[in-house]
C-alpha cells in the first residue's frame, strides 16, 4: 500500500504541462519568439507545440477542439497593431469562442499571452483579459517581447533598428522568456505590461481601429515593376490579395501585417499609390537571414 502511494505521488510529480501555442505573425517576429519559448519548454522535458493560426488543420474545428482539451497551457501569440491585437487574431479567438461551449475544464488550464511590439504594446492585458474570459480562458501570464518596428511607410519613415541592436533586444527577450516560463510551470499569476504607455494607447487604437478595417485601401501594386512571382497572394495571411483580369486586387479583410509589402522582391507594393524607396523606407525580413515564409503558416 506505501508503495502504491509513493509511486502516485511521484507520477503527480512527473506530470507535466503540456503547452500550445497558437501564433499569429506577419513578419517573423512572433513565430522567433513562440518558437524560442517552445524550445526552452522542450529544453526543459515539457511537451510544448506551437501552431499558427493560418494553418488550415487549425482550422479544423475538430483538430482545434482536441488540442484545446489535451492541453494544460494554452497560449495566444500576436504582434501589437496600432496598441491592439491584429484583425486576423481576433477572428480566431472568435473560432475558439464558437468551439468552447463544448469543451472542458477551459476555466481550469493556465492562460498565457506573448506579444511582440517595435515600441510600446498600449494594449496590455486588461482588455485581452476580458476577450479570453468571454471564452471560458482566465488570463494568468503576460508578457511582451521587444524586437523591432516592421513598418517604414512613405508618411510614416520609421525603419527597424540595426541587426546588432536586434540580436541585442532577441538576447533579451530570450532571457524574458525563460523567467516567464519558469513561472508558468509553477503555474504563477504573471502579468506584465501594465503602465502609464496603456493611456495613450487607449487614444492611438480609438484612432488606428477604423483605419485597420480599410487597411487593404492603402495598398495597390505597380504592374510595370512586378514580376508576377505571386509570393504576396501566396503568403497572404487572409487571403486578400487576388489577381482578377490581369490586375491585382486588395481586398476587405487584409490585416495589415505588411508581409505583402516587406517581402515584394521588386518592391512592387505601393503604399497609398507611392512607390516607397527601399533605400528610405527599409523593408523588414524578419529575425532570421533567410525567413521561410512557409514558417509563418504551420
Ligand atoms: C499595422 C501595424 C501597426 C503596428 N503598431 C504598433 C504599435 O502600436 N506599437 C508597437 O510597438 N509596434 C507596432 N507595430 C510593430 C509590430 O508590432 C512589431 O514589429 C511586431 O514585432 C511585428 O511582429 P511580426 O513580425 O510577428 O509580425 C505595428 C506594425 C504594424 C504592421
Amino acid at each position: 500500500m506505501f508503495n502504491y502511494i509513493k509511486l502516485l505521488n511521484n507520477a503527480t510529480l512527473f506530470m507535466i504541462m503540456r503547452f500550445v501555442t497558437f501564433f499569429f505573425s506577419g513578419t517573423g517576429n512572433t513565430w522567433w519568439v513562440v518558437k524560442e519559448f517552445t524550445d526552452i519548454a522542450s529544453k526543459n522535458g515539457y511537451n510544448a507545440e506551437m501552431f499558427s493560426i493560418e494553418n488550415d488543420q487549425i482550422k479544423n474545428p475538430s483538430i482545434l477542439s482536441e488540442l484545446l482539451e489535451k492541453s494544460d497551457a494554452i497560449g495566444f501569440a500576436y504582434p501589437i497593431y496600432g496598441a491592439n491585437i491584429p484583425p486576423i487574431m481576433r477572428e480566431f479567438i472568435t473560432e475558439v469562442k464558437r468551439i468552447s461551449d463544448n469543451l472542458n475544464k477551459l476555466d481550469q488550464k493556465y492562460c498565457y499571452i506573448i506579444t511582440t511590439i517595435g515600441y510600446v504594446n498600449g494594449y496590455g492585458p486588461f482588455k485581452i483579459k476580458n476577450t479570453l474570459r468571454s471564452i471560458g480562458l482566465k488570463l494568468k501570464a503576460h508578457i511582451n517581447i521587444r524586437l523591432t518596428n516592421n513598418i517604414s511607410t512613405p508618411g510614416l519613415k520609421i525603419n527597424p533598428v540595426s541587426s546588432k541592436k536586434l540580436e541585442k533586444r532577441k538576447k533579451k527577450g530570450t532571457k524574458k522568456l525563460n523567467k516567464f516560463f519558469g513561472k508558468n510551470i509553477k503555474e504563477k499569476k504573471y502579468i506584465r505590461g501594465i503602465g502609464p504607455w496603456l493611456i495613450p494607447g487607449m487614444l492611438i487604437r480609438r484612432r488606428t481601429a477604423p483605419k485597420m478595417k480599410v487597411s487593404y485601401q492603402r495598398f495597390s501594386i505597380n504592374l510595370d515593376t512586378c514580376n508576377n512571382c505571386n509570393i504576396c497572394i501566396n503568403n497572404c495571411p487572409s487571403n486578400s490579395i487576388i489577381e482578377v483580369d490581369n490586375k491585382i486586387i486588395f481586398k476587405k479583410g487584409c490585416t495589415a501585417c505588411f508581409r505583402c509589402y516587406n517581402f515584394c522582391p521588386t518592391h512592387s507594393i505601393l503604399y497609398n499609390g507611392k512607390f516607397a524607396d527601399p533605400g528610405v523606407y527599409h523593408r523588414y525580413l524578419g529575425p532570421i537571414d533567410n525567413l521561410n515564409l512557409k514558417n509563418l503558416k504551420y
